[in-house]
């Protein structure tokens, strides 16, 4: 294999996160090294206050890390850019725009795309995402679970080398919550986005990754990367399988393991 395509995906390398308060300096990630293979989905499993949200930030070159580099695609991460698009568990949609206005501005603003074949392609995403009726209305209009769906649309029609999604189901109901799996995952399995997907909910994180990260308490670093066999396309029915267990269990273990102070804690 060359070089480039080896380097393609997202690399995270020795990356330290240190903030300097008012008072004394706190090391929220200390030397956190992983990859997410080009088109594969990871998902960042971890306490809460581990440092995840500030890895998301790290990687869309909202905040710059202290040491360590981060590239994607083989290029360094210097700062925001659009080849990378974040999701947040708040909704972001433009409450002035429909739904569909919402979906294309970002191409529009960007590369002038205003031709027809480029708004069809927003409305089949949209179908995609079961919102098809509901273009022509305006965000307030829909149910959380809704703009959540709208706004993964709005990601993927961006066509971004890397999506990086930081607990977007968070505060849905729990079947609203199986059901946005669901349809992300024939989101994700049509489009195969590079992706860092962040979860605190285990069954979620197995149901949907190619590769779990479990992550210690603060500061952030990965504690173990378990890759997940579950056949594509998986379906609900897959959480009742023996080999979703095994992982489960897994996963389980290595998040209950105790964690010894180190040097950077102590
Ligand atoms: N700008 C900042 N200045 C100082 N400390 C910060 C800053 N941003 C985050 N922190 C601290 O870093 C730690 C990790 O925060 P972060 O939001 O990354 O955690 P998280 O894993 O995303 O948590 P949650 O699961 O609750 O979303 C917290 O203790 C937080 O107070
Ligand atoms: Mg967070």
């Amino acid at each position: 294999m060359d070089e480039a395509v080896l380097a393609r995906g997202l690399q995270v390398r020795s990356v330290v996160k240190t903030f300097a308060g008012s008072g004394d300096e706190v090391t929220v990630v200390d030397g956190c090294s992983f990859s997410v293979p080009h088109g594969t989905l990871s998902v960042m499993l971890g306490p809460s206050g581990c440092g995840k949200t500030t890895l998301v930030n790290l990687i869309a070159g909202y905040e710059v890390p202290t040491a360590g580099e981060i590239l994607l695609d083989g290029i360094r991460v210097r700062g925001p850019g659009a080849e990378r698009i974040v999701v947040f568990q708040e909704s972001a949609l433009f409450p002035w725009m429909t739904v569909l206005d919402n979906v294309t501005f970002g191409p529009q603003s960007r590369r002038g795309r205003t031709d027809a074949a480029f708004r069809e392609r927003a409305r089949a995403l949209l179908a995609d995402v079961g919102l098809d009726e509901f273009a022509y209305r305006y965000p307030s209009q829909l149910s959380g679970g809704m703009q959540r769906r709208a706004e993964l649309a709005r990601a993927i029609v961006n066509e971004p080398s890397l999506m990086l999604l930081d607990e977007p189901f968070r505060g849905l109901d729990a079947m609203t919550r199986e059901l946005m799996q669901e349809q992300y995952l024939r989101l994700f399995e049509a489009h195969s986005r590079t992706t860092l997907f962040v979860t605190s909910e285990l069954r979620e994180a197995i149901f949907l990754a190619d590769r779990l990260l479990i992550m210690t308490p603060r500061p952030a670093r990965v504690r173990r990367a378990i890759d997940v066999d579950l056949p594509r396309p998986r379906e609900l029915g897959m959480l009742a399988s023996a080999r979703f267990r095994e992982i489960y269990e897994e996963a389980l273990l290595t998040l209950e393991e105790p964690t010894w102070p180190t040097a950077a804690t102590s």
